[in-house]
């Protein structure tokens, strides 16, 4: 029997939740709760556990205002350059004091901290993605104990040990000074972004940043529960890895092993008796086989792809003693392999994952903490909201970017249950870090617990040892040129022989990149840093151009796979008012300049706005900040789209020399951290930007893809992610600004390729049209063109799509339309879901409505109005009253911000 205390300040439903087998001793009853002090007693005030210093002290009133608000950032820095110990009291019972083993387990402290327990000292913690266990047996008493936990301040902790190593180890000198951040967090084993990013704030948080409990049991508790699903003719062969702990012993322990599966039609259960000697001092494994008739099981998909199938699982270990400890977890049926094979011309491999033997183009975004304070970061809400924003918008894999953290078991199981394949990143990025011998067998444990802790997740697509590392090493970006051969045997050591070796020893079922973007098993045959780690020709790139024309699909570059790309926007108005005075609203103000972290981000934005549309409004000016901002997301939102349809459109290309196969576009980022220009998709308070909207569209599965390039010749594309032919009908249509009928349509038939690219249409545009009645100069831009996809009975198959022949502030006779809302009315049967009507004038272009402060997201936004009257849907969480909704939607499109 096991027996655990609690010891955070945590509701009911955490207990229910995770422990199955249990005497709850509630935190009331043992006359507990946390407190939080600096060392020398100025501040002592109550504390939440899991939690972290900035929250206890926004909650005790010390911190007065949101910290995100303003120069916060910089204001409450003080919090991190203090120590802060945190205490709680708590009594043990008679009866919990029998058993035979005691441990106190941290799982995870944040981060360079002592435990002490009755006042002494049972041990030290550096790595808040580490769990600490204690076996405090002989310390423990009956009667009133007492844990304290005194963590020091990350940022001197970072300084004192780059100081320390700085005579043989020169690593990044700092963030740059935009960033306001802090310096050498390379050196701890912390979130890296806590000390600042271009597109967050620095928040060096310290505290218990997830729950502490204490366990008692006789003979050994049930850790982990590792898997591997192989699939034969006639059935699935489920190997179970099952870890357990006890003290620090060296004799064997024996018991009962069992594991049950439930399947819709049976209950598939193994039970052995096994007597087990250690691997190492206290811990314990052994294999567990499930062999389970293949009718009964359903394969897990990605999102897109089929079913999310998962089936429950639990394994327990008992002994007769009565001693029982059971894990439960929910498994999915499916293989993964990451293919990279000589290509059939040219030179290079592929790069792209097959799931069940389907080849998938991966379509998502790269994944940031959802708040800088550890703690918010997992609240089951927000991830819940912004897993289920990146299915809707057709995502089917998300990349955990390494300067963040590994995240909540909720993610991993939300992500499984969306069918959102994770690309998992070990916590390195952009730096270079330490390799000696503390920090190596630091970071051996971290991913040994790590691994053991998600590898079960059949969302799990990939393992990859560091962003941006290799990239770094190659092209000197922190100034190691000097001393190549040294800083690159210390990536090996770190990434290769460390964290792969174990990785490996551990899942030899799933891929593992070294770094993104690397060359895949072209960059380990180079000595793991490739000449050349962004080779269009293997593995994968990050692609940023802030210079050339981001709505020409010519600036990219053909590639097998693009893990990063993307542009900055601004986010909306309402987000920034949340934490500003109306001065700061205007782009030449302090507080407009201290949220862009990311250098020359401003100009940048405005030239690439510049390419496009006409902006003539003073940026100066609050009233008209607004349409700065629709601005920025315009042209964002248009920039992803041209570079995503164009990875998409290269799935099946290969050049001469062998380039292209395209199978992945992983833009930059999905959500924000905080309220600032970013490249993100969803803002920090939940909103989509226009550019979730257009990944909606520019990720649907079955997609027409109109292009121009260079050659001037127009051609429509026609790209399919399903996996068989269909018949469709391709419609152009050619419209004149200034009415809403067209003046020239032609149709066409065509058989879309399965899992493939057809390309339907090519036509040199300048003579096209003139067909259409355009006239012959084709330096104005009198019309554009719209296209829709239907099957051959008439039903839309892919999102519409236009092209505009020249650039935007080229064009002519465009006068701002009227767009009334005509009526909102509730959804047949619904209770949350509004059905919108909309009229218009006129052509209308990037129509974005916005429901004040109704939370919620439209069915489509920032779309093109070719037809008077359309319909749309407006999904909210909220009871919301319908003229309410009706009043609080405002409208605006282009042609209210065009001067001809
Ligand atoms: C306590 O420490 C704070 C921060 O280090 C310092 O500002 C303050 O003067 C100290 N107060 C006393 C009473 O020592
Ligand atoms: C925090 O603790 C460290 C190590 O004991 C000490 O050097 C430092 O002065 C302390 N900082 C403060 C603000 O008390
Ligand atoms: C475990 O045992 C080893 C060797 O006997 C000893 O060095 C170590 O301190 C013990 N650890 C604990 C937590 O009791
Ligand atoms: C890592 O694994 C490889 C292959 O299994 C082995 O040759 C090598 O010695 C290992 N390195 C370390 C440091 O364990
Ligand atoms: C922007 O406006 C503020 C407040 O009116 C003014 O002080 C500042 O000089 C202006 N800056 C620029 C660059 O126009
Ligand atoms: C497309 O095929 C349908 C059904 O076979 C036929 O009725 C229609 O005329 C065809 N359209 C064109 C433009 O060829
Ligand atoms: C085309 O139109 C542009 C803009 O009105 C004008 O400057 C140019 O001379 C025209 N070219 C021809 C060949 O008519
Ligand atoms: C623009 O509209 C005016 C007035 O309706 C018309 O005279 C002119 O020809 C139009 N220009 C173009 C390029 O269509």
């Amino acid at each position: 029997m096991i027996s655990k205390i609690q010891l955070g300040l945590i509701l009911p439903w955490f207990w229910i939740q995770i422990y199955s087998y249990e005497i709850l001793l509630d935190h009331n009853k043992n006359d507990g709760t946390w407190m939080v002090r600096n060392e020398n007693g100025t501040y002592k005030v109550a504390a939440t556990v899991p939690g972290g210093i900035y929250t206890d002290l926004s909650v005790a009133g010390i911190l007065t205002q949101d910290i995100y608000y303003r120069f916060n950032d910089i204001e409450y820095r003080w919090v991190s350059k203090e120590n802060w110990t945190y205490s709680r009291t708590f009594e043990v019972s008679e009866d919990f004091l029998e058993k035979q083993q005691i441990f106190l387990v941290f799982y995870g402290i944040d981060t360079i901290a002592s435990v002490y327990l009755n006042d002494q000292h049972i041990g030290d913690c550096e790595n808040m993605f580490v769990r600490y266990s204690y076996n405090v047996k002989s310390i423990i008493h009956t009667g009133t104990n007492n844990i304290k936990v005194k963590i020091l301040s990350p940022i001197n902790e970072a300084k004192k040990r780059f100081e320390k190593q700085a005579t043989n180890y020169i690593v990044p000198a700092c963030v740059p000074d935009e960033y306001h951040g802090e310096c050498h967090v390379n050196f701890l084993r912390k979130m890296q972004a806590s000390f600042a990013w271009d597109w967050g704030p620095a928040f060096p948080s310290v505290g218990i940043w997830k729950s502490v409990v204490l366990e008692a049991f006789d003979i050994a508790v049930l850790r982990e529960v590792m898997l591997q699903t192989v699939e034969s003719n006639n059935k699935w062969s489920l190997y179970l890895n099952v870890f357990v702990e006890t003290g620090n012993q060296t004799s064997n322990i024996s018991g009962n092993f069992s594991a049950s599966l439930t399947t819709y039609t049976n209950l598939v259960t193994v039970t052995k008796y096994e007597t087990l000697s250690p691997y190492a001092p206290g811990f314990f494994n052994t294999i567990l086989l499930l062999e389970i008739p293949k009718s009964q099981i359903q394969l897990w998909w990605p999102n897109g792809y089929g079913d999310q199938k998962l089936y429950p699982l639990e394994v327990v270990f008992s002994n007769e003693h009565n001693s029982k400890s059971t894990k439960t977890l929910k498994v999915g049926f499916r293989s993964i392999q990451l293919v990279q094979e000589p290509v059939a011309i040219g030179t290079g491999l592929t790069f792209y994952f097959k799931v069940n033997n389907v080849p998938i183009f991966a379509k998502g975004s790269n994944w940031i903490p959802s708040h800088v304070l550890p703690e918010k970061s997992a609240e089951p809400k927000r991830i819940e909201y912004l897993l289920e924003s990146a299915r809707i918008a057709n995502m089917n894999m998300l990349r955990v970017w390494g300067g963040g953290l590994y995240e909540s078991d909720l993610f991993y199981q939300l992500a499984d249950e969306k069918g959102l394949l994770i690309w998992q990143d070990f916590m390195f990025a952009c730096s270079m870090y330490p390799t000696d011998d503390n920090f190596l067998q630091s970071v051996s444990t971290e991913v040994t617990q790590q691994v053991r802790r998600l590898q079960h997740h059949p969302s799990i697509a990939i393992w990859a040892g560091n962003n941006e590392n290799e990239a770094a090493l190659r092209d000197n970006w922190y100034g190691t040129s000097n001393d190549f051969n040294r800083y690159k045997q210390d990536y090996i050591t770190l990434y290769v022989d460390t964290i792969r070796n174990i990785t490996l020893a551990q899942d030899n079922v799933r891929p593992f990149a070294v770094s993104s973007p690397s060359n895949g098993i072209e960059s380990e045959e180079e000595g793991y840093v490739a000449n050349n780690p962004s080779s269009t020709f293997y593995g994968d790139i990050h692609y940023y151009n802030y210079i050339s024309n981001g709505w020409d699909p010519d600036t990219f570059k053909v590639t097998r796979f693009s893990s990063e790309y993307g542009y900055q926007s601004m986010p909306s108005f309402l987000s920034l008012t949340e934490v500003s005075i109306p001065s700061d609203l205007r782009l030449y103000s302090e507080f407009t300049r201290n949220r862009q972290h990311h250098p020359y981000g401003y100009p940048e934005i405005i030239a690439e706005i510049d390419y496009n549309l006409q902006y003539s409004h003073n940026l100066n000016d609050t009233e008209q900040y607004p349409i700065f901002i629709y601005f920025s997301q315009i042209n964002q939102a248009m920039s992803y789209k041209t570079e995503t349809e164009f990875y998409r459109r290269s799935r099946n290309l290969l050049t001469s020399d062998g380039q292209g196969l395209t199978m992945g576009a992983l833009y930059w980022q999905l959500n924000d951290i905080w309220q600032a220009p970013s490249w993100a998709s969803i803002e920090f308070n939940g909103k989509w930007k226009i550019l979730h909207y257009f990944a909606k569209d520019f990720f649907a599965p079955i997609l027409v893809s109109p292009y121009k390039r260079a050659d001037g010749v127009l051609r429509v594309d026609l790209i399919s992610d399903i996996l068989t032919d269909m018949q469709c009908v391709l419609n152009i249509f050619v419209y004149k600004w200034n009415s809403l009928n067209p003046i020239y349509n032609i149709s066409s038939n065509h058989t879309l390729n399965n899992a493939s690219v057809t390309n339907a249409f090519n036509h040199d545009m300048k003579e096209f049209l003139q067909i259409a009645g355009c006239g012959a100069n084709e330096t104005t831009s009198k019309c554009f063109l719209y296209f829709t996809l239907t099957s051959l009975d008439g039903e839309e198959i892919s999102p519409h799509n236009f092209l505009f022949p020249q650039p935007l502030k080229k064009l002519m006779n465009f006068t701002a339309p009227d767009i009334t809302v005509a009526s909102v009315s509730l959804a047949p049967n619904s209770q949350n879901v509004f059905e919108i009507e909309l009229k218009t004038d006129k052509i209308a272009l990037f129509v974005w409505l916005e429901a004040y402060n109704i939370p919620g997201h439209f069915s489509s936004n920032g779309f093109l109005m070719v037809k008077p009257n359309i319909s749309i849907t407006f999904v909210t969480k909220y009871n919301v009253d319908i003229n309410k909704l009706h009043e609080a939607i405002t409208i605006f499109s282009l042609g209210d911000y065009y001067k001809e």
